[in-house]
């Protein structure tokens, strides 16, 4: 089975006191299992939930990423895997509010608010690292 999306949550830990800190420290492995039960609970069988190993944004963390559309999000709260999944993954909208500072500019499509709402499209060619 081909998947329609990859979700790559970072999952990695460093030791205490690292000078970059790690997503596996801000509670990383708990959202992730919960994203993909969630994904589950709401029949989603064409996303794939991945952990994955440091996605070198570790600042910003707990990073996650979602291919093929290389979007990136900072997932902090349960509440935030599940507007994710909901706008992102079921409406195929953006949750502006998550979207880590270097994607905001390389959106191009349409940004979806978590009210549903067309909020705003990134003007084309202001390139930025997805
Ligand atoms: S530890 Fe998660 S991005 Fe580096």
């Amino acid at each position: 089975m081909f998947y329609r999306c990859h979700v790559f949550f970072c999952t990695n830990q460093r030791p205490a006191g690292h000078p970059r800190g790690s997503c596996g420290r801000k509670d990383s492995e708990r959202l992730r299992n919960y994203m993909k039960a969630r994904a589950k609970e709401l029949g989603l069988d064409d996303v794939r939930i991945n952990s994955a190993g440091c996605l070198d944004r570790c600042e910003l963390g707990p990073s996650v990423v979602i291919y093929p559309e290389g979007v990136w999000y900072q997932v902090r709260t349960t509440a935030d895997v599940d507007e994710i999944l909901d706008i992102h993954l079921q409406q195929g909208g953006r949750v502006s509010r998550l979207l880590m500072p270097e994607a905001d500019a390389a959106e191009t499509i349409a940004t979806v608010t978590s009210g549903g709402d067309v909020a705003s499209a990134a003007p084309e060619g202001t390139g930025g690292r997805r």
